[in-house]
């Protein structure tokens, strides 16, 4: 188990959902497995890009971004200047704004998720911060947000380090929510880049030593800004569109199976349009009970997130990509997608790979929902998903 913890300093991504685009021609269907032919990606974070129809995969190797066409299977390595190729940073979630139509990019300190130095996750959450607007529709970059002076004031505040930026995900207006992993505090950025703190846990509630929101993502049915607490293994949920913003609601998911320590340990999560955001994908790497190398764990809701229920794993022991754990999950055109990447967990250093596959989970996802049903729990017809879209 020590050889494992001291790997999982690494993991942490995360990506949304797909929308029809405005203006856009739609895309042609997708669907089975896809591989982006790059050697040592290592990725932790991929979403789908509906106005060009590209899938955009964050390397953390390099600090780059791959464009990778899904029809084709050409790829484009996209640079940042000063992040690329700098190991003091990590890139991890990549993740799609529908209303801006844009990308959003955490590039945040690589020591708090991989140091060879110590066994533990967290252990060293020193480091620089950049979260990247960026547009692949006219391949530039918006702006660059430098949270550290913002992080720095509020660690002097606190007597302690935080860190931690895994996922970004975005309001329907415009606004972009980096949370902490370390510290479950959240930042919100508005459209020009401008952080400001969004939420921080009452001081009894502070713990900055343990993995706590590590996916989000904002629903588009009611802009709920939901979040997976490994703390507390409950989702959290913030109204953006009501009268207390900032003010969360709790619930722990129910039919968590006995013994599952590493409920809601996501390193990505994701609400599936083509699911009609009932369901939710939760990529635990760090899972060893179910699955040697982890599962993608489900969860139903039909009242919005409000409540939900896990109902049960996609394990990842996929034959497409022997000894790779799912970072991330994403959507495309109604089709849900598992990110495969190869992690240091097992050797101690990353392995050599030669590509990195991206697998078709659609079937299992609606497998599990027919389970469901067939239990008698719930009303949801299971074969009307996953929609066209
Ligand atoms: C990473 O960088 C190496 C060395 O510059 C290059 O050969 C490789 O293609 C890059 N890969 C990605 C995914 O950026
Ligand atoms: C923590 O990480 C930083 C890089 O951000 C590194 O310079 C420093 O040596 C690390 N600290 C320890 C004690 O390993
Ligand atoms: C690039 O596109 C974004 C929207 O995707 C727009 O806000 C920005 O002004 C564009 N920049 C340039 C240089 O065209």
């Amino acid at each position: 188990m020590k050889n494992y913890i001291a790997g999982l300093s690494l993991l942490l991504a995360a990506a949304t959902s797909v929308s029809a685009s405005k203006g856009h021609p739609a895309c042609p269907p997708i669907s089975g497995d896809l591989t982006v032919n790059l050697r040592n990606i290592y990725p932790e974070g991929v979403d789908f890009f509906p106005p060009n129809c590209k899938i955009y995969v964050g390397s953390l190797n390099n600090n780059t971004l791959i464009e990778y066409d899904p029809y084709t299977s050409a790829t484009q390595v996209i640079e940042f200047p000063g992040i690329s190729y700098n190991k003091e940073y990590l890139i991890c979630g990549i993740d799609y704004s529908p209303a801006t139509e844009t990308l959003y990019i955490s590039a945040n300190a690589r020591a708090p998720w991989w140091n060879p130095g110590s066994d533990t996750m967290g252990w060293n959450l020193t480091g620089p911060n950049r979260l990247i607007h960026y547009s692949p529709l006219n391949a530039s970059v918006l702006w660059t947000a430098d949270v550290d002076p913002l992080v720095e004031t509020t660690e002097r505040r606190l007597g302690a380090l935080i860190g931690g930026f895994q996922d970004i995900a975005e309001d329907r207006d415009g606004n972009a929510y980096a949370a902490i992993s370390w510290s479950n505090i959240i930042l919100k950025l508005d459209g020009r880049g401008r952080a400001s703190k969004f939420y921080e846990p009452a001081q009894a509630d502070m713990d900055t030593r343990t993995y706590g929101f590590g996916g989000w993502f904002v629903s588009s049915e009611d802009n709920a800004l939901v979040l997976s607490d490994g703390v507390s293994h409950r989702f959290a949920r913030f109204d953006l569109s009501g009268p207390d913003p900032a003010e969360p609601t709790w619930s722990a998911p129910a039919n968590h199976p006995e013994g599952y320590a590493t409920a809601l340990w996501c390193d990505s999560l994701v609400v599936l349009k083509g699911f009609g955001e009932k369901v939710a994908l939760c990529a635990d790497v760090f899972d060893q009970m179910i699955a040697p190398h982890g599962i993608i764990a489900v969860y139903y809701s039909e009242d919005g997130w409000r409540s939900s229920e896990y109902i049960g794993a996609v394990p990842v022991e996929f034959e497409q990509a022997p000894g790779a754990w799912s970072t991330a999950t994403f959507e495309a055109l109604g089709r849900s997608y598992a990110l495969m990447s190869a992690l240091p967990y097992e050797l101690g250093r990353f392995p050599e790979v030669e590509k990195t596959p991206l697998v078709d989970i659609t079937d299992q996802i609606s497998q599990l929902l027919k389970e469901r049903e067939s239990r008698g729990v719930g009303s949801v017809d299971a074969l009307q998903y996953p929609l066209e879209m």
